[in-house]
């Protein structure tokens, strides 16, 4: 009973902070992103009725091993709940074993949940043989993945753009595609000004959100900005995007920042590249914009032609640890070739 599932990471450009049911992960609105190529979570998952305890193991990009344990933080528990849940829907009476090896940074505002409890679910359910048996349907397995605690996650259930719908319930509340990877050579170079795990995980900063004075401002705010969204990727229209993502970045960033405790996640090195790209759009008219999820690292979006140039402008930046070159990526995958 083991199996493996690879699953990208994604960056939001309409993004998900906060709940209207934290039962159920139910986001406020409409959510939407593009899967990341370099940004991927490989998993293997074996059960045993044999085995009296869960085993789980996250390994970063530098091959720094992780034991999570049920009394970990929020983030942590979402993985034994998943646990849980699947073998739940098996009737499986057992332990488990997991080992998830990531491609970069965890926990540095780079979607690493996003990536670990997708690929957690997929060879889950492939495992128990729940794949076959209820979820052979995408959008199925995407309201399972919600359920495991990330919509990010759930957004990487498809290939390519995608996005996850809003719903006041359960079953309208799952994630479809917008386009294919090859629909659009868009590159998202991933400046890391930090390593270092974040002080206030986003599973508990969802739960501050309508803490903050901007809160109301932002759910007004919000509406119609995923359907914007969804035609500036149809319409591949690089300066319309541009503005709806860097206005939502900001938008909820201001809600973050001013949360009851506050999730402050910018840092200098942040602000280094945003006033970086403001002079790029501004004095140069390079095709380039920014995107923050919850962490300091800027997701620096450009198109495959200017690829090499903001590359380069990057690497010049004096705070820049290192640059994560994406494209578009497929989702949710199952594989043959197990860690273990
Ligand atoms: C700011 O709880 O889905 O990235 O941040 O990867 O832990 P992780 O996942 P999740 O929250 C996502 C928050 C966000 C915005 C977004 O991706 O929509």
């Amino acid at each position: 009973m083991k199996a493996t599932a690879i699953s990208p990471a994604n960056i939001a450009f309409i993004k998900y902070w906060g709940r209207l049911d934290h039962q159920l992960f139910l986001p406020v609105s409409t959510t939407n992103s593009m899967n990341l190529d370099a940004c991927l979570a490989t998993t293997t998952v074996e059960f045993n009725s044999s085995w009296k305890k869960d085993q789980v193991v996250i390994a970063d990009d530098i091959g720094q091993e992780r034991k999570v344990t049920p009394q970990g933080g929020q983030k942590d528990q979402n993985i034994f709940h998943t646990l849980d849940r699947m073998r739940k829907l098996a009737k499986f009476k057992g332990g488990a074993k997991v080992y998830s090896k990531l491609t970069f940074p965890v926990g540095a505002g780079i979607a690493s949940s996003a990536a670990g409890l997708s690929a957690l679910v997929g060879a889950g359910y492939a495992a128990l043989g729940l794949r076959e048996q209820k979820v052979d349907d995408p959008q199925e397995l995407s309201r399972e993945i919600r359920l495991s605690g990330s919509v990010s996650a759930a957004r990487s259930s498809h290939d390519g753009f995608t996005e996850h719908l809003f719903a006041k319930n359960h079953q309208g509340a799952y994630t479809v595609q917008i386009a294919p990877p090859n629909h659009w050579d868009l590159v998202d170079l991933v400046a890391v000004v930090a390593r270092q795990e974040k002080k206030i995980s986003s599973a508990l900063g969802h739960e501050l959100a309508d803490s903050s004075p901007f809160w109301n401002a932002r759910l007004d705010y919000l509406s119609g900005k995923a359907t914007k969204t969804k035609e500036a990727i149809l319409q591949k229209d690089f300066l319309k995007l541009a503005k709806l993502a860097q206005d939502d970045t900001l938008n909820m960033h201001a809600v973050m920042m001013t949360s009851t405790p506050r999730a402050l996640y910018f840092t200098a090195g942040t602000m280094q590249i945003l006033k970086a790209i403001e002079s790029w759009q501004d004095n140069e008219g390079w095709p380039v914009f920014f995107t923050i999820d919850a962490g300091a690292n800027v997701h620096v979006i450009t198109t495959q032609d200017f690829k090499d140039v903001i590359y380069k402008a990057l690497s010049q930046c004096s705070m820049v640890q290192s640059i994560l070159v994406n494209n578009p990526a497929i989702g949710l995958r199952i594989t043959d070739h197990h860690i273990f």
